[in-house]
């Protein structure tokens, strides 16, 4: 269905959001008990776009969020409904339109969806491609720092490692996504981390400050055990509360994670529009950037 058959309930308009609308789209994502930081928001601004749903007063009742990569796909996040205004079908005309978009530029639909949100999205066509837990520690508890043992050096991130983070990445994640990794290299520097073996860059790790915890990924490597050194290093040196969107598929690595002291929060489903399978290759992505990012 295009965007022109959809009718919004009365008394409910919808508009591009701005800068300007930062205040009022983080108190949605604070009510949902969200982590974005107003720097979050501005991603999105900035390398995409965001749409909100006003009611007459001018009040921002809800939100969501498109983010389209260089290769053949675009995210879509922030769907958020404030809980007065939920089952009204706002979030469902939300995602019409940011299909819409995305199909329109030829992109197709990926995104990772909360349980309430895999309700909406299932009904409008998209699949569950595969499942991942968000793993959260309150504290961290003191572990030997892993590296040295598999054979990898890891390090701060230098400029010229960029070009093979940044083909490992498009490899990894199935776009390239430069401009959004460059960022979140600013944003938590200690999480900036390369993992080298025989001079060749085999992993990376990036993270994020948040509202109420750091955040650390993406985190894509050729191997668990390079992958688990990079989070060792990252422990280190990073303060909880720290979270992890950790694919399922990583069980062994979960595990190690638990003996540190991370609990698991929720669970995550990949989903992507008209089709069973994802972009990426969840054997090297070892932890997602968040759901919100991909
Ligand atoms: C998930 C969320 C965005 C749904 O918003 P909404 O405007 O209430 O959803 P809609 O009214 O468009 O629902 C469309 C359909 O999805 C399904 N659905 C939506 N919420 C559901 C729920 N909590 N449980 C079961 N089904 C649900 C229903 O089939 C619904 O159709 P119906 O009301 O005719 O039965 C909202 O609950 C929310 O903001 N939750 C917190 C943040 C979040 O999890 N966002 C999703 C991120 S991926």
């Amino acid at each position: 269905m295009a965007v022109s058959d959809q009718v919004l309930p009365s008394g409910v308009a919808a508009r591009e959001l701005s800068e300007s609308d930062l205040a009022a789209a983080m108190a949605l994502s604070q009510e949902a008990g969200w982590n974005q930081t107003a720097a979050d928001w501005r991603l999105f601004l900035e390398l995409g776009h965001v749409v909100g749903l006003t009611r007459s007063s001018g009040a921002l009742i809800a939100t969501a969020a498109t983010l389209p990569h260089g290769g053949g796909f675009g995210w879509i996040s922030m769907v958020l409904v404030t809980a007065s205004e939920r089952r009204r079908g706002l979030a469902r005309w939300l995602l019409r339109r940011c299909m819409d978009d995305l199909i329109a530029k030829k992109l197709v639909p990926v995104l990772d969806a909360t349980p309430a949100g895999r309700m909406v999205y299932l009904g409008l066509g998209f699949n569950d491609c595969w499942a991942m837990r968000r793993a959260v520690a309150q504290q961290v508890r003191s572990s030997s720092q892993r590296g040295a043992q598999e054979g990898a050096t890891i390090r701060p991130i230098a400029e010229e490692d960029w070009s093979a983070i940044i083909a490992l990445d498009t490899d990894v994640f199935g776009a390239d996504r430069s401009r959004l990794l460059r960022r979140l290299a600013a944003r938590l520097p200690a999480a900036a981390l390369v993992a080298e073996r025989h001079g060749r860059v085999v992993g990376f790790l990036l993270g994020r400050d948040g509202r109420t915890m750091n955040q650390l990924g993406p985190l894509a490597a050729g191997d668990e055990s390079v992958a688990g050194a990079l989070l060792s290093h990252a422990l280190h040196t990073i303060s909880a509360p720290l979270a992890i969107d950790l694919p399922d598929r990583h069980s062994r690595l979960g595990e190690w994670l638990s003996t540190l002291g991370f609990k698991i929060e929720r669970p995550l489903t990949r989903m992507v529009y008209g089709r069973s399978h994802a972009f990426d290759d969840t054997a090297r992505l070892f932890a997602i950037a968040g759901p919100e990012l991909g």
